[in-house]
């Protein structure tokens, strides 16, 4: 029997219907904050990913899928979307144009990480940055409400929270990288396994360690917000006087500091406590160098975004039912008799330009094809035999009610549409 691949997923039914249902009300909600939309190749060059994501960090250390194609050439799916659309921007020379960019992608993203609840290896991301030039909150703000806006539309009823942390610029967060190996080192043979192997190539990642014996040896290590400067201390202070200002709640969570390399100053995740150990919904953060990095000095831009895992919404909506397709199929029109089909068709397309859901039903008699609609919730159906068609009629019969109307053909799109 054919299987599919570990930790991917077939989307069918009820999990369909969200997916389709989170990308179109993120879309919406995208262009209600003029975002536009960016679509970016699955595969690119590896070295995209490399040193922007880091060469340390898990996802190039161990899950990206890369291989060697025909001409040699190393190249790796997408693990996530953010080198991938700084790349799209240097080699469109999209940051000519009037900032700031602000782009809205959602897609595939492949890890090879070990499969549980809320990890996979294939998953899907909605993925939003903005690139600009600004040194103040602005758009950082602007992405965080977005964020909580989509939340809130996609009506999640669990408990969500927002947690924010500064890791500040890259000069007090290698001195500060440097005290906290200084003092691990000291404690090395006490740390978890883990972070023993994260201590000399990424020793900030321990903070996120979820051993409690590494917890408690962190509890006296240096604190990474006694090394921000004035500056960073300062804009952060305001990041939080705005939140509040917006009415948007958070709590300051110092240990957060994410898996990939690019981030600078704030980064966020958005956890609820019902996904298990995979919590973060959404996450992102300030990213000022990677532009500057990737384009080798040529082009500097700050940038700001984040991405949210499409299954893990999935997991947390309540699709009701105004939403689910299952309640808007309408219309089935059941041609009694072959030689009406090519008339029902026609029929089914002038119904569609009226925006009504319509799908023709086609079995072996009227009865089986009326418990055909019921089966598959139609409300009403139309039904079209030669008799009714000399008489240029059609009949109408809502399933719910079992009522039913013999309508002129001509005054049929009238009557439909006030059903
Ligand atoms: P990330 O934290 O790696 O960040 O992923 C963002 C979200 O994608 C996670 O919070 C989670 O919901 C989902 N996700 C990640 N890995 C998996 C997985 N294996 N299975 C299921 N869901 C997963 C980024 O990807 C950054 N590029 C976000 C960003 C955009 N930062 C700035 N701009």
């Amino acid at each position: 029997m054919l299987q599919n691949i570990r930790g991917t997923s077939d989307f069918f039914g009820n999990n369909a219907e969200k997916f389709d249902f989170v990308i179109k009300n993120v879309a919406q909600q995208a262009q209600l904050h003029c975002f536009e939309s960016l679509q970016i190749p699955i595969i690119e060059y590896a070295e995209v990913f490399l040193h922007s994501i880091g060469e340390s960090s898990d996802i190039v250390s161990k899950e990206i899928y890369s291989f060697l194609d025909k001409s040699d050439k190393q190249i790796a799916l997408r693990p996530e979307f953010t080198a991938g659309i700084v790349r799209a921007i240097l080699s469109n020379n999209l940051y000519t144009q009037t900032l700031p960019l602000k782009f809205f992608s959602h897609g595939p993203l492949f890890r090879y990480e070990r499969p549980q609840k809320g990890r996979r290896r294939q998953f899907h991301q909605i993925n939003f940055e903005i690139f600009h030039k600004r040194d103040d909150n602005l758009h950082l703000l602007e992405i965080l409400s977005l964020a909580n806006n989509i939340l809130q539309n996609l009506g999640i009823k669990t408990a969500i929270q927002l947690q924010i942390n500064c890791l500040g610029d890259s000069n007090s967060r290698e001195k500060f990288s440097t005290e906290l190996q200084n003092f691990l080192n000291k404690r090395k043979d006490n740390l978890s396994p883990e972070s023993q192997l994260r201590l000399q190539k990424n020793p900030l990642r321990i903070l996120d360690s979820k051993s409690k014996i590494d917890q408690e040896i962190l509890q006296d290590a240096p604190k990474l917000s006694d090394f921000l400067s004035d500056n960073c201390q300062k804009k952060f202070t305001d990041l939080q006087n705005n939140l509040r200002n917006l009415g948007i709640d958070f709590v300051v969570q110092a240990n957060l500091v994410r898996g990939l390399d690019y981030y600078s100053d704030v980064v966020f995740e958005f956890v609820t406590d019902s996904l298990g150990a995979q919590n973060a919904i959404l996450a992102g953060g300030c990213y000022n160098n990677l532009v500057s990095q990737m384009s080798e000095g040529k082009t500097d831009l700050s940038a700001v975004g984040f991405a949210g895992g499409i299954e893990r919404i999935i997991d947390l909506i309540d699709l009701q039912d105004k939403f689910s397709l299952k309640k808007h199929k309408k219309l089935a029109i059941l041609p009694v008799g072959d030689n009406l089909q090519i008339m029902a068709m026609q029929l089914s397309n002038q119904i569609r330009n009226i925006n009504l859901n319509t799908e023709i039903i086609i079995e072996k008699n009227l009865k089986k094809q009326l418990q055909t609609a019921v089966k598959r919730n139609f409300s009403h159906v139309i039904i079209v035999g030669q008799d009714e068609l000399d008489k240029n009629i059609v009949i109408v019969r809502d399933l719910q009610s079992g009522q039913q109307n013999e309508i002129l053909r001509d005054s049929l799109l009238d009557f439909m549409q006030k059903i």
